[in-house]
């Protein structure tokens, strides 16, 4: 009967059953659930997918092939720097960009190199439409799209900026289109501006010079026998990178401060949320019903372990939150013993279903992405403790949206945690704030599962849909800031200045001669 109606269904719209490959190469447990939840929306509209991923799902249908990738997860694991105990220790408030850049690139290299990809890879039986590839600094996997002589479409985690416009239009004005590796947010001061300028002078030439070299090096390695194999020869990896049909955008319209964006970026940011939400486990959601002064949720995120924290962080916290006479859940990986009453560890937290309960009063996060959707989603205030990465734009962002306090972290958290809790709980200006937002966020054409289906189906049917291209991208820098305009004006100046010099020169030679004559 299902098979009955998906057949009339697709009959109705005109499109067959698309055979899609998803790229999903980060060893980021929040990307792979935005990944997953991108294939979902996929099979569910009917078409056939393969997804290379590092967290394979476990919700096995016949229209779904992985490739597991999960020993990418190598790269992360080894990288001391990358847990909570040494942003601590280090207080990191900044990021590495030739670091993050050759991060990238190193996971690119690990995947294109990792061996069931590499088997995969080289079944030259295989067909795709379309190739979806989640972008994150690093464009080697835009060469999928020529081994498959198919179409392609970035998904990228954040929301537009530069670092993504300037693939498929050009990268918008520093003056206002803020870095999302720097802190700060438009409207710029006169040296927060100066900054946004020197970073983006200094990441556009270590990605010049330094990164897309060896990234180039990699796409020639990897993908040049591939193309061998099915005779043809590789294209350019200039002519390719610059070649994407669209982009999907993890943001949404509720979040404001962001740059005009060319008609094939497509925002579908919520894609990961599933509704209705899953319901709570019984014993959560007895807690939460039965909270009688409401419930805090704490939780750092899956990136980064709570357990790393030191001991007395975690007892200082404990305390902090055993003054209060609300519940607060604590996702924590550990068993934590002498707990006040009021607190609760969940070593595994539901956490779209826990943001959706309405006796939920506030959410502490460390503002990664997923987090910043989900509390606008279900209209959830926070206090944001962001550690690293994209996480200082978001905090900002929420403080400028009216709905967040953000706290740094430090070993002070216990203390400079408590006023924050103070004024969420005395103070109902966020929760009005983060209200307004959600009601503008849920007021769109589609969801954004249907938009991103569309949008895929549309690529495919107007093979790469040409006809959504920006300009922009065939005009190269120096015409685009008339550059060659200032050239000839330069050199016509000169010439008459030539000219002129020449002139009063010349005249009194003329006199001389006359005067001797
Ligand atoms: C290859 O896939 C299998 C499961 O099919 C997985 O157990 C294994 O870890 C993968 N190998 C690598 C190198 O990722
Ligand atoms: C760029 O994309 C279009 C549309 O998908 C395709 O026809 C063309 O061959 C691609 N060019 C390169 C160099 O991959």
């Amino acid at each position: 009967m299902k098979l009955l109606i998906l057949f009339g269904l697709t009959l109705l719209c005109g499109v067959e059953s698309l055979k899609i490959l998803v790229y999903f190469p980060l060893p980021v447990r929040s990307v792979g659930m935005l990944g997953q939840g991108i294939v979902r929306h996929l099979l569910d509209a009917g078409h056939e997918v393969t997804f290379v991923t590092v967290y394979p799902m476990k919700d096995v249908r016949p229209s779904l092939k992985q490739v597991d990738i999960s020993s990418n997860k190598e790269l992360v694991a080894k990288d001391e720097s990358l847990m909570l105990s040494f942003m601590l220790e280090n207080n990191v408030q900044d990021t590495d960009v030739l670091y993050i850049q050759t991060f990238f690139k190193e996971n690119s290299r690990q995947t294109f190199t990792n061996e069931n990809f590499t088997k995969f890879l080289q079944d030259t039986s295989q067909r795709f439409d379309l190739v979806l590839a989640d972008l994150m600094e690093s464009e080697v996997s835009a060469g999928l799209s020529v081994v498959y002589d198919c179409p392609y479409v970035w998904y990228y985690s954040m929301g537009a900026h530069w670092h993504v416009l300037r693939l498929i239009d050009e990268g918008k004005n520093p003056a206002y289109d803020p870095d999302y590796l720097t802190t700060t947010i438009a409207p710029f001061s006169f040296l927060q501006r100066v900054e946004q300028l020197w970073a983006r002078i200094k990441y556009k030439a270590l990605k010049t010079f330094i990164t897309l070299p060896e990234e180039k090096k990699i796409y020639e390695e990897i993908f040049t026998p591939l193309l061998a194999q099915r005779g043809r020869t590789l294209p350019n990896y200039e002519n390719v990178i610059y070649n994407a049909s669209l982009v999907f955008g993890n943001e949404h319209n509720a979040v404001k401060h962001r740059p005009s964006t060319p008609q094939n970026f497509k925002y579908v940011g919520g894609i990961h949320i599933p509704d209705p939400v899953t319901p709570l486990p019984k014993k959560l959601q007895d807690l939460m019903d039965n909270a009688k002064h409401g419930v805090i949720y704490f939780s750092m995120g899956s990136f980064f372990k709570s357990k790393h924290l030191p001991q007395s962080l975690v007892r200082g916290l404990v305390k902090t939150f055993g003054e209060l006479k609300e519940t607060v859940l604590w996702k924590f990986e550990e068993d934590l013993t002498d707990l006040p009453s009021n607190l609760h560890i969940l070593q595994w937290a539901p956490q779209a279903s826990i943001l959706a309960h309405p006796n939920l009063k506030f959410f502490i996060t460390h503002g990664g992405l997923l987090s910043s959707i989900e509390a606008i989603h279900f209209g959830v205030p926070v206090i944001t403790i962001p550690v690293y990465f994209d996480q200082f734009t978001n905090a900002e962002k929420a403080v400028k949206n009216g709905y967040a306090i953000r706290v740094p972290l430090s070993y002070d958290l216990p203390e400079t945690l408590r006023p924050a809790i103070k004024s969420m709980l005395s103070d109902d200006i966020y929760k009005k704030k983060v209200t307004e937002l959600s009601i503008i966020y849920h007021d769109r054409l589609v969801p954004p599962g249907k938009e991103l289906v569309h949008w895929v189906e549309h690529v495919v049917k107007t093979r790469g849909a040409l006809h959504l291209r920006s300009p922009a991208l065939n005009v190269p820098l120096y015409q685009r800031l008339f550059l060659d305009l200032l050239a000839v004006i330069l050199v016509i100046l000169y010439i008459i200045r030539r000219i002129i010099k020449n002139l009063t020169t010349k005249t009194p030679k003329k006199t001389e001669k006359k005067k001797k004559n």
